[in-house]
């Protein structure tokens, strides 16, 4: 890929890739999980699912309300293809989070893992709970480590320094989640209930490679499609020794992988 070629994909598109993000399934569903475990609707009819990557979370949604009609949405038309192929029965279109409009009211809107993405929360959400009926529900789960994960903030670092700055353009893609105040103040009027936690998650990986390959899957993603292939190993080889430095192994040599979490149910 050719420099002038990469920083026309920079904010545009980030290369998804199904099966890298499938990697961690189990990791990944976890939250997504507990976020449907905590929702209170009885017997929502619609459901739309934001960014539903390969289906996983739209597939959870299906066993917890199997009468429903749900739909999942994504921007990447690969994600769109695996979660089609793996869940031939059930809706999927292609579109993006920021200009969606709902054709009818939903009883449940549900993001896990995707907003980050989407810029603009403070216009976004309360947009997305004028789309819900009476007692719908908007149920949010976003990554709320950027400003304080080493595994973060080294892939910045890294892509700050001196040997990398300048080959990335910058409006390179970054995530977007606020803390729990913000959305407190933005979503707790006119509402009939507002839930809102954060979870530290703690993944027991088998050292630093495998939060390489956890990145390698999202958080890396626009910045290893910024550069040149040839470019790339280097770049993971010296993000995985600082990533070895930052999370040191337990006796068993295994490593924690501190993971916060930040959810939000608000009922309308
Ligand atoms: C980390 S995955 C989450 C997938 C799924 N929800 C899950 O729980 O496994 C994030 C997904 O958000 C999608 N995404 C990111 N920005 C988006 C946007 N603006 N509109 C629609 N989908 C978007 C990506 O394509 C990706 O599939």
């Amino acid at each position: 890929m050719t420099r002038g070629t990469a920083i026309r994909y920079s904010l545009a598109m980030i290369s998804w890739n199904p099966g890298q993000y499938l990697k961690f399934a189990e990791e990944r569903s976890r939250p997504c999980v507990d976020l449907i475990e905590r929702l209170k609707l009885d017997s929502p009819k619609r459901i739309i699912d934001l960014g539903c990557g390969p289906g996983n979370s739209t597939a959870a949604l299906a066993q917890r309300w199997p009468d429903a009609e749900i739909t999942g949405l994504d921007s990447s038309a690969d994600m769109i293809a695996t979660a089609r192929r793996t869940y031939p029965h059930q809706h999927w279109i292609e579109a993006d989070i920021s200009t969606w409009q709902a054709a009818q009211h939903v009883d449940l809107i549900f993001s896990n893992a995707a907003l980050q993405w989407v810029d603009n929360h403070a216009a976004l959400l309360p947009r997305l709970m004028k789309m819900l009926n009476p007692a719908g529900a908007l149920a949010v789960q976003m990554p709320a480590n950027y400003h304080i994960a080493p595994a973060q903030t080294l892939i910045r670092d890294l892509a700050a320094s001196e040997k990398w700055r300048n080959k990335f353009p910058a409006d390179i893609r970054r995530w977007h989640c606020h803390e729990p105040e913000f959305y407190y103040d933005l979503l707790s009027t006119n509402v009939s209930k507002l839930d809102l936690w954060t979870s530290e998650y703690l993944h027991i990986l088998n050292g630093p490679e495998d939060i390489v390959e956890w990145y390698k899957g999202t958080s890396l993603r626009p910045y290893l499609d910024n550069m040149p292939v040839s470019d790339q190993p280097k770049f993971i080889a010296a993000y995985q020794s600082l990533i070895a430095a930052a999370y040191p192994p337990q006796s068993d040599g295994r490593i924690l992988f501190p993971f916060r979490r930040l959810f939000l149910i608000v009922y309308s």
